[in-house]
């Protein structure tokens, strides 16, 4: 059985960037409501794994759509609210901030195209800044409940949920205000500098959800 994490920080921490009745909603309905589903996917079976990227990698192995959805969005909830932070943070330096500037060539260009990735998504979906084991890093768009974590070799860095579920309180229908705010106040480049790490030991030492 799987729990609701607890916020990283204070309900109403983010605001006004991201408002105490957006998370009050996302965490505890929205995210509540996938582990409630994931829960009742994995009671039916005795042999569930323990660790959650385990029944990710279940459900792909299986071509269970109804599992894979829910407990990927378990996974990906949990890391989007450790990829927020209450404090605006600097841009990154050090080897993540030199990755970066190698694939992009600069930090504004990454924020350029984070945003345009993030604004041309169709529909549901999330954008992620990824690396490999190599410490390049990437920027991905993934569809629905798809996540990175399904790729040998990739670690997720940092991620923005870009469900309508995840601004249209704050926001409305205007996406590309909630990705400014998103990239500008809220992410949290020093977890995002953790994954680096974790990517350049081959994933060890990497963010899980918790058991
Ligand atoms: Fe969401």
């Amino acid at each position: 059985m799987f729990k609701l994490p607890p916020l990283p920080f204070d309900q109403g921490a983010l605001a006004p960037h991201m408002s105490s009745d957006t998370l009050a909603t996302h965490h505890g309905k929205h995210h509540a409501g996938y582990i409630k589903k994931l829960n009742t996917a994995l009671e039916s079976r005795k042999d569930a794994p323990a660790a959650l990227e385990d029944v990710v990698q279940l459900a792909v192995r299986e071509k269970d759509g109804g599992l894979f959805n829910n407990a990927a969005q378990t996974w990906n909830h949990g890391f989007f609210w450790q990829s927020l932070s209450a404090e605006a943070q600097p841009q990154p330096t050090g080897k993540l901030g030199a990755a970066i500037d190698k694939a992009f060539g600069s930090f504004s260009s990454f924020r350029d195209e984070f945003l345009s990735r993030g604004e041309k998504h169709f529909a549901s979906g999330w954008v992620w800044l990824v690396a490999g084991a190599d410490g390049a890093v990437k920027i991905v768009d993934t569809h629905d409940a798809a996540t990175p974590i399904v790729e040998a070799g990739v670690t997720p860095l940092l991620t923005c949920d870009v469900w309508e579920h995840a601004y249209y309180i704050d926001y409305k229908n205007d996406r590309a205000a909630f990705l400014k705010a998103f990239f500008d106040k809220l992410a949290n480049w020093q977890f995002a500098a953790q994954q680096h790490e974790a990517a350049l030991a081959g994933g060890k030492g990497g963010w899980t959800f918790p058991t």
